[in-house]
């Protein structure tokens, strides 16, 4: 391999050794799956620090084109074959109104974070990421600040952590100050405060079909009543939006507008400026969760609360997406004359997050070791994501729909309409696998039959789960083909 550095250039040498290497890899010269030369051998062969080539690799590797594989070196990325992969979700686009009453969300929870804890279960329920590699390390350190950690915080969390915040959501194109965020136990409780904060018991408030079921449980929770307003590719289905923002004057809009739960779609640019266009028109607030943050494989647009001008959005974030569930680390961006309120409210529930908890966040975030995590991260899941897609490609009936997430943890399965989907989870959970049916996703518990399916799993769990889903899938399409031409018989032998 050949690279020829211009040492008078003023483009710094790690970016030329980054873009010698990207085209190399674009022409093919470097194919899938093959290994990169050591750290050692090319500083050596190009007389650099091995400094210069390991920032090389890190951008290569933060462009999702190479990963690194512990103690085996760095790889040209698999799914740079796979670009092939189709998405194929298109739902029908039903409106779903629902009254107050009834919540599943705590059997629920409890259900799956006992079934996920039995032996030998493939898990491909739940979303998060694999724990970072220097946790450990990383802790100590942050626990040294032993003075900062024993005394009692201010609600809104510590100003290091809120100024680390805001300086990761100036990359994504959202500049907002430390005194406009609110540290949160994990996005859940900032989700709690805003619709709280902005909602009354009998108040309508539109949420996407399907979208994340710890939200309906909040809204449920309040005594709200909820329109479900289906998903298309691009984002809300907006001229269903603007018929039920005229009719019925809801008090919010809630949307994933990122790598959404549970389809992993993002929406469109153009997508979210009419949303916006259509909030202001009606003077509705926009609650915008981004819980998936970071964790695009592709760039995504910046977020709607960039776009706003009148103080009508709240942004919610969090770490448990990214790091880990259990430090409960979340955040949510609040401008203008709602801040006050939500801060008091955030202090009577339970005065602030955990100090300890804070300070690794802020430990991973001064350290550059986020940065890294987040790179290693993406690599992972794009090569899951891939071998989940070609698995499904292979074992599942071709009824079967699916989105193909640019990011996020799991992808959103569209089933036909004679799916007994409830009795089909039941079944899968008898043979060991784990799925979240797509019911608890739709704010009246039904919606189409679908599926919701984590990625972010070892080669070998996804293999094995998926060759079981596609087994009991085939079984119940076959069983409705045998009721329908039983049907049919009869009728003919009428
Ligand atoms: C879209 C979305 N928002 C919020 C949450 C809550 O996450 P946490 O409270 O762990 O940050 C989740 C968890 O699954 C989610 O998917």
């Amino acid at each position: 391999m050949k690279i020829f550095l211009d040492r008078q250039s003023p483009k710094p040498i790690y970016l030329q050794i980054h873009d010698r290497l990207s085209s190399l890899i674009k022409s093919g010269a470097l194919q899938a799956g093959d290994r990169l030369p050591s750290i050692r051998s090319l500083a050596e062969n190009l007389q650099v620090n091995k400094l210069t080539v390991i920032e090389a690799y890190n951008v290569l590797e933060a462009d999702g084109v190479i990963c690194a594989r512990q103690g085996s070196g760095y790889f040209v990325n698999t799914h740079l074959v796979s670009a092939n992969l189709k998405p194929t979700f298109a739902p029908e686009q039903e409106v779903i109104i629902k009254e107050p009453g009834g919540n599943s969300f705590f059997d629920m929870h409890v259900a799956r974070v006992q079934a996920q804890a039995q032996p030998g279960m493939i898990d491909l329920s739940f979303g998060f990421p694999c724990p970072p590699k220097n946790i450990m390390q990383i802790s100590k350190r942050a626990l040294k600040q032993v003075d900062v950690l024993c005394k009692y915080d201010l609600p809104q969390g510590q100003l290091v952590l809120r100024r680390q915040i805001a300086q990761m959501l100036v990359h994504q194109g959202l500049d907002v100050s430390p005194e406009d965020l609110i540290i949160t136990n994990g996005s859940e409780q900032a989700l709690s405060l805003a619709m709280s904060h902005f909602v009354q018991p009998g108040d309508w408030v539109i949420v996407e079909a399907p979208t994340y079921y710890g939200a309906i449980a909040i809204l449920e929770n309040l005594g709200a009543k909820i329109i479900g307003i289906p998903m298309k590719a691009e984002g809300i289905n907006l001229e269903l939006l603007e018929q039920y923002l005229k009719s019925h004057r809801p008090k919010l809009i809630y949307t994933i507008s990122t790598l959404h739960n549970p389809t992993g779609l993002t929406t469109t640019q153009a997508h979210r400026q009419k949303l916006l266009a259509l909030a202001e028109q009606y003077e509705c607030p926009i609650l915008e969760d981004n819980a998936y943050e970071g964790l695009n494989f592709e760039p995504v647009p910046a977020p709607i609360k960039a776009l706003d001008k009148h103080d009508l959005v709240t942004y919610v974030g969090t770490f448990t997406k990214t790091l880990m569930p259990g430090l409960r680390v979340g955040y949510m961006v609040v401008t203008g004359k709602h801040y006050q309120a939500i801060l008091e409210r955030k202090l009577v529930h339970d005065i602030h997050v955990s100090t300890v908890s804070q300070a690794i966040v802020s430990e991973f975030l001064a350290s550059g070791h986020y940065r890294r995590h987040l790179s290693q991260l993406r690599a992972e899941n794009i090569q899951s994501r891939n071998i989940m897609v070609q698995a499904m490609e292979r074992y599942f009936p071709a009824e079967a729909k699916w989105t193909v997430p640019k990011g996020g943890l799991f992808l959103w399965v569209q089933l036909p309409a004679d799916i007994p989907i409830g009795a089909m989870t039941k079944e899968a959970l008898s043979q060991n696998v784990l799925i979240f049916c797509g019911s608890a996703f739709f704010p009246d518990k039904q919606g189409y039959p679908a599926m919701r399916l984590t990625f972010a799993n070892s080669p070998q769990d996804i293999e094995q789960g998926i060759s079981v889903l596609g087994k009991l899938l085939k079984k119940h399409l076959d069983k409705s083909g045998e009721k329908i031409s039983k049907c049919y018989t009869l009728v003919h032998s009428i």
